[in-house]
């Protein structure tokens, strides 16, 4: 399929973003906000990023003038112009996203293909506000989506296969991303991977570990950053947002530390709001490797979160590998459930978390029989955020030491 002319419904901090990398493949964009200011300032970053590029020596300057003149801001759905494709990326309400698919439908050409950018929201609900639901799936980019390379193409229940293989080729051939195909799912992939693991390092910390520990811990493992400067860089409301829907949609594996809410609750919402974890000078990003002061007021909320005798010890000493387990666990419920394939967890989480190598690697480094001895450690003492997925018995009882020795037939087949 040739994709010449694409529309992005939203012109926030995603849809600038996703409308700039479109327009930088060549492809007449239009973007459209509820309200000219909206459109302005989404089109002002758009420029900003052109300009960048120019700073860069990426682009010439009549490069990205001619690039951004694929650009068009509107506020009107009659100026959309019959776009091969639509990437909505407005506000994350079910209400807001099915009013303007059911809009989407009726104003653009049958053939036009209809993506969400939803971090969360039902694939498959949004399709059913559609006549088109064959036509209707999820583009779960990352932020900031003009530079993070991996984008989750995610199918709802009703998507047609000719579909995904088109938004797959225009992430991967077009855009020059890395897509990677997930089956719907809460979380989706990297979500669903990433939580588990931040989580772990919040009872850790309830255990008496100190933040920058266990980040230190986590940055010598081979993780970007640590996990603690991740939920202060997101935002503590945010992230425990999802922790909570992902306890909601998958029970007693996600159980949430309390330490999230009792931070919003005390107004530390992370580098936003000045404290978090740590503390934060507002507008100014910390530089990498810059030591951080713990809020000062993490020790009584620690204190307040386990007056609920829900914490648990640990017989073994804290080390990296708890931490990420339960990552990999997650992975291992991810292949079991048939949502991915092994190559793409590890794309996934090198290309939409910058974990060097993946996720699944582990495997190869220690063995899959490691892996569950492990497991079943943590399981025993920490209960069932550790109960270890039936794929990963299933492996180890064959005697597989990791993917690599899997025939192609034995990873996902049913895709
Ligand atoms: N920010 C992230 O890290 C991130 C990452 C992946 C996905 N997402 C998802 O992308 C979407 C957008 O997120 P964002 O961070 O860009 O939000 P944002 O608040 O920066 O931008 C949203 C924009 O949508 C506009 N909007 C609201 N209702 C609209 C409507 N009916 N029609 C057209 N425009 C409308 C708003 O005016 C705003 O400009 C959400 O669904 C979010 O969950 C966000």
């Amino acid at each position: 399929m040739k994709f010449e002319r694409a529309a992005v419904i939203g012109a926030g901090a995603m849809g600038s973003g996703i409308a700039q990398v479109l327009s930088q493949a060549g492809i007449e964009v239009v973007l459209k906000d509820v309200k000219d200011e909206f459109v302005e300032r989404g089109l002002k970053n758009i420029k900003r990023m052109y300009d960048s590029r120019v700073k860069k020596e990426v682009l010439t300057q009549e490069e990205a003038d001619r690039l951004f003149a694929n650009v068009r801001g509107t506020t009107s759905y009659d100026e959309l112009n019959q776009p091969d494709i639509v990437i909505e990326a407005a506000l994350e309400t079910i209400d807001v996203k099915l009013d303007i698919f059911k809009t989407l439908d009726q104003v653009c050409p049958a053939s036009t293909i209809l993506a969400s950018n939803t971090s969360a929201l039902s694939i498959s609900e949004i399709a059913a506000a559609t006549k088109r639901p064959g036509k209707v799936l999820g583009m779960h980019f990352f932020n900031p989506a003009q530079t993070m390379k991996l984008v989750e193409v995610i199918p709802g229940v009703k998507t047609d296969a000719a579909t995904i293989r088109h938004a797959m080729d225009l992430c991967r051939d077009v855009m020059k991303k890395k897509p990677v195909h997930v089956k719907e799912c809460p979380g989706f992939l990297v979500n669903r991977l990433l939580f588990p693991y931040m989580n772990e390092a919040l009872w850790a910390v309830q255990g008496g570990a100190s933040p920058q520990e266990i980040d230190d811990m986590m940055v010598a493992y081979g993780m970007p950053m640590g996990p603690f400067a991740l939920l202060d860089m997101t935002g503590i409301d945010i992230c425990g947002h999802v922790n909570t829907f992902l306890y909601k949609e998958y029970g007693p594996r996600f159980e949430p530390s309390p330490l999230l809410d009792k931070l919003i609750a005390a107004g530390s919402l992370g580098q936003k709001s000045g404290s978090g974890f740590y503390l934060h000078e507002q507008g100014v990003i910390p530089k990498k490797g810059e030591p951080l002061k713990v809020n000062p007021k993490l020790d009584a909320i620690i204190k307040e979160s386990n007056a609920d005798g829900k914490l648990r010890t640990s017989s073994k000493k804290l080390d990296a590998f708890r931490i990420i387990l339960p990552m990999f666990n997650e992975a291992l419920y991810a292949l079991q459930e048939d949502v991915v394939t092994p190559e793409d967890v590890e794309i996934g989480m090198e290309f939409g978390c910058g974990m060097r190598g993946g996720i699944l690697s582990l495997a190869k480094e220690k063995g899959l029989s490691w892996c569950l001895d492990e497991i079943n450690t943590h399981h025993k003492d920490l209960g069932e955020r550790f109960r270890p997925s039936w794929y990963l018995k299933k492996l180890v009882r064959a005697g597989v030491k990791d993917f690599s020795q899997l025939q192609a037939k034995e990873t996902i087949t049913a895709r």
